[in-house]
């Protein structure tokens, strides 16, 4: 057994990734695959629970995430990227977890009471849904993660999983660490209209959108809605447009922002077009990687198939050891 924690964490392929995604979830990926045991998938069958009316985004979306994933620096190498639904290990140990989590556990489940609230044009009283956390469970204890990545809504899910192995090790004895979440300090990412950036919004920003379309968005963001005309003065704590600052642009300019957002020494189309100098470039180059490597989709294929086989064996492995132990 070697030292080197083992990271988990999985996407579900629904859709094009954007740039919260971008400096939430993978930044944070990219730091971790230097000293971590890296596995990062596409969660296609969580993406079933709610999207099972609409199967055939999933096959594109994952392959354009995969594609964004490396244009945005995880490195194949280092890290396995791979397809859950490639891995049938996860549905064995999901059926087996099942049989000890109480159902009371996941109709606790904040996300759970949340997304049904939420999505009403759907039936989501469904049995995949409920054992969400259950399949994301498996997940992770099929590759003894040590720490999973995830924003502050999966975090209740980590908590399940924690509870399900400990319920695990006590009937059958102990095959799998207890996941910890690892909080992802992500900066504030706001979408045009200033609400959470999100592609049910419809306020995304693309990871590599074009410069183009980039700058059109940009420059119709909802700013500080105080800030009526160009000589009231504004509060860039409350604009989407200043937290974009924070991350793209050097120090002196975000101070240079503040200090004259404030005193209305600068308008926001000003301070827009200070944005886009940094951001245009930034969406560009992304942009160049993605499509290069979009372009090659044999070689992207193979990549993941070879992920998929490494995360086989890993598995497979995991589900030996889960059998000796239940005495299947
Ligand atoms: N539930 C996660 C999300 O919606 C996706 C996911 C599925 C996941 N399985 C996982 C995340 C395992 C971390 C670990 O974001
Ligand atoms: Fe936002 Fe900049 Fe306008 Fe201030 S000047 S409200 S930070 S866009």
């Amino acid at each position: 057994m070697s030292n080197i924690p083992v990271v988990v964490s999985g996407m579900r392929p629904t859709g094009r990734l954007h740039i919260g995604h971008l400096h939430g979830a993978l930044a944070n990926w990219v730091k971790l695959q230097a000293e971590n045991t890296c596995y990062f998938f596409s969660a296609d069958w969580h993406a079933l629970t709610t999207n099972y009316h609409d199967t055939g985004v999933i096959k594109t979306s994952e392959r354009e995430m995969f594609a964004d994933f490396i244009a945005a620096g995880i490195d194949p190498e280092r890290a396995t990227l791979f397809v859950q639904s490639q891995v049938k290990e996860h549905a064995e140990l999901f059926l087996l977890l099942g049989m000890i989590t109480p159902v009371g556990w996941l109709e606790r489940s904040p996300s759970y009471k949340e997304i049904r609230e939420q999505i009403t044009d759907r039936e989501l009283a469904l049995y995949g849904f409920l054992g969400y956390p259950v399949l994301q469970t498996a997940d992770v204890v099929l590759y003894k993660a040590n720490r999973v990545p995830v924003g502050v809504d999966q975090v209740p899910h980590i908590e399940l999983a924690r509870e399900i192995v400990r319920k695990f090790s006590h009937h059958y004895g102990e095959v799998f660490p207890e996941p910890l979440p690892l909080l992802t300090e992500a900066p504030k990412v706001v979408g045009t209209d200033g609400r959470k950036m999100s592609k049910s919004y419809g306020n995304a920003i693309d990871l590599g959108e074009s410069p183009d379309s980039t700058r059109k968005k940009i420059m119709g963001m909802v700013t500080d809605p105080a800030r009526k005309r160009r000589q009231d003065p504004g509060n860039p704590e409350v604009c989407g447009i200043f937290y974009l600052h924070k991350i793209y642009s050097d120090a002196e300019t975000v101070k240079w922002v503040d200090e004259n957002c404030r005193t209305a020494g600068i308008g926001c189309v000003d301070c827009k077009k200070k944005l886009l100098e940094k951001l245009a470039p930034d969406q560009e180059r992304l942009r160049d990687r993605r499509e290069a490597i979009l372009a090659r989709p044999e070689d992207l294929d193979e990549l993941v198939q070879l992920g998929n086989r490494k995360a086989r064996t890993v598995a497979a492995r995991t589900m030996d050891e889960v059998r000796a132990a239940m005495k299947l």
